[in-house]
């Protein structure tokens, strides 16, 4: 029976003997011509960190040529600053998502405590004062562009082929950013802000059909309650943003995937089958 060839414990082999491990390929840099490896030191490799991270990223994600395509797309000629207004009221939003999430750190949805709770913000809470009013006219600040965007794309003709769908989505955003003010302004829970959402609310009971049930589901049951208030809270941070996040990814997507419109002067110089296409 042949012997078993002897495999030294673990413990037993002499570590300094040990090859050591490769570099991996990521770190190392491809030498410049008239250099060898040896010749790169870890600064040189250091300061490239960063762009090895971006492509570790990239490499598994191909995400550079969405970004591409998306960052430096064309756009037609005549493009302006009316174009502008999309992207402004997407950051009149993500403003508003951040100064919400910081006021929701110091906010209590209850009756007894919300008045007081949104006081100690203004009055105690470092900066809150400041955070609060960008959140207050930050609100007004949307609503406002949300109309001016849609009636540029109104002026323009952009709702037009192929662009019904991103209109549609639109729609769905100024309903959404309605409702965002709307559930927003009880939260305060001032005397003020309370009898308007009891007018607001008793408005939508008398619309057709789904209006009482409406305000019911607004107002949690058929009074107003503890429950209205945290009610109006969740829908106001969770719901109604969750929902404007994912349309604006639909509506971005659209404006990437069919071009901007060309302004309509430029439109009118062109043959008619070519209008079809702008
Ligand atoms: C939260 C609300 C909204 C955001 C963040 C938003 C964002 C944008 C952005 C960034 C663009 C591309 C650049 C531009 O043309 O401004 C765009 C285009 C467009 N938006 Fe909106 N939008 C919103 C609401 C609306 C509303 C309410 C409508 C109409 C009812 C609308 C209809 C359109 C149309 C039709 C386009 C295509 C414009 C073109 O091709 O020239 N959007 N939107």
């Amino acid at each position: 029976m042949p012997s078993k060839p002897k495999i030294p414990k673990p413990h037993k082999i002499p570590v300094s003997k040990l090859p050591k491990p490769p570099i991996p390929s990521g770190l190392t840099r491809v030498p410049k011509p008239g250099t060898t490896r040896d010749d790169v030191t870890v600064g040189d490799v250091a300061a490239e960190g960063g762009t090895g991270v971006v492509a570790w990223i990239d490499e598994r994600t191909a995400g550079s040529g969405f970004l591409r395509g998306f960052l430096f797309r064309k756009v037609p000629k005549g493009t302006n600053w009316w174009y502008t207004l999309g992207s402004a009221t997407m950051f009149a939003f993500i403003s508003q998502a951040v100064t919400g999430v910081f006021l929701a750190m110091y906010y209590t949805p209850d009756p007894v405590q919300a008045y007081e709770s949104v006081r100690n913000i203004n009055n105690e809470v470092f900066l809150g004062e400041f955070v609060h009013g960008m959140h207050k006219w930050g609100a007004t600040v949307m609503t406002v562009l949300v109309f001016v965007h849609m009636a540029r794309t109104f002026v323009f003709g952009a709702y037009k082929y192929p662009r019904e769908l991103n209109w549609v989505v639109g729609v769905l955003l100024l309903m959404m950013t309605m409702m965002m003010g709307f559930t927003g302004y009880l939260l305060p829970f001032d005397q003020r802000s309370f009898w308007a959402t009891v007018v607001g609310v008793n408005l939508n009971g008398t619309g057709p059909i789904i209006g009482p049930y409406l305000a019911d589901f607004l107002r949690a049951g058929s009074d107003f309650t503890a429950t209205t208030l945290s009610r109006f809270y969740a829908i106001h941070m969770m719901l109604v943003p969750g929902l404007i996040g994912a349309l604006i990814g639909v509506h971005l997507y659209l404006v990437a995937k069919l071009g901007t419109s060309a302004p309509p002067w430029l439109k009118s110089k062109l043959p008619d089958e070519e209008k079809k296409k702008v």
